[in-house]
């Protein structure tokens, strides 16, 4: 079975998913609905996500990855993109301390090569300042896309063979190269804001997470919402390509440990 893929003996999975990503959509809107402007959404944004990371911690959760600005975002208002830049090293900068005094380890992924220098330096120092911690795996995704990372992976798994020996890349080889590759798959996604797509979020990772759509935008995300997803993630049965019977048991008892 390919690595990052979750076994058949994890197939009934528990109740807590290890892993939950989400595309934290609906900033602008919600900014809009109070007739400010699109940015102020974004700033409120990251209280959601100061929330979410404390109640991820508390409810035993090993990962979180989060959708902070993908590939497509820069097709945006240059003040729009600016902005984000800004708040994103702000954060960093206010927010290390308390990710320390909470044990999270912090990872930025994506193509960081398209940032601004002092941006990338705030991202490494924050990344070696947590490196050490243990209780919980924050993945910002910046300037990431699925299909960038499937792209690279592909390319370094590649370029690891002998020169020009046309031999296939394989599933292993591709996982492996993969921005995640230190987390197991994502159990469940979650979508704020309304939609119900991918957006080119992590599209190898996916392929196995239970999906759960939710119509509130993210700065009014929280516990109690977090809480619904995961409520409804553990009445799911993960089956892998299996039968439910083979898993064993109704629908009702899946994800029960
Ligand atoms: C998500 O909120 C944040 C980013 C993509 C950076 P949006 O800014 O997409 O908010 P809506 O979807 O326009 O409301
Ligand atoms: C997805 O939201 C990206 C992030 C949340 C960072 P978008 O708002 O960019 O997605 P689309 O454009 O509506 O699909
Ligand atoms: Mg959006």
């Amino acid at each position: 079975m390919p690595r990052n893929t979750s076994s058949v003996d994890s197939a009934q999975g528990p109740r807590v998913p290890r892993h939950v990503a989400i595309i934290m959509d609906g900033n602008g809107r919600w900014a809009q609905a109070q007739g400010r402007p699109r940015v102020f959404g974004h700033t409120r944004g990251v209280d959601a996500v100061r929330a979410t990371l404390q109640a991820c911690g508390e409810r035993g959760i090993e990962y979180l990855t989060l959708f902070a600005f993908s590939s497509e975002n820069w097709r945006r208002p240059a003040d729009e993109v600016s902005t984000l830049m800004k708040l994103f090293m702000t954060a960093l900068r206010r927010e290390v301390d308390k990710l320390v005094e909470l044990g999270i380890r912090m990872r930025v992924v994506g193509d960081l090569s398209a940032f601004d220098p002092e941006l990338r330096r705030v991202i490494l120092e924050s990344e070696q300042r947590t490196a050490a911690n243990r209780r919980l795996n924050l993945t910002i995704c910046a300037n990431y896309g699925g299909r960038w990372d499937i792209a690279q992976a592909a390319s370094r798994a590649a370029s690891a063979r002998r020169h020009g020996e046309a031999v296939a890349v394989s599933e292993d080889e591709i996982a492996r190269n993969l921005a995640l590759s230190f987390a197991p798959d994502p159990d469940l996604l979650i979508r704020t804001g309304g939609e119900r797509r991918i957006s080119n979020f992590l599209l190898w990772q996916l392929a196995y997470a239970e999906l759960h759509f939710s119509d509130v935008l993210w700065p009014a995300f929280d516990a109690a919402e977090l809480d619904r997803a995961l409520a409804w993630y553990a009445t799911r049965q993960r089956r892998f390509g299996m039968t439910g019977e083979q898993i064993g048991g109704a629908t009702a008892v899946a994800n029960v440990v």
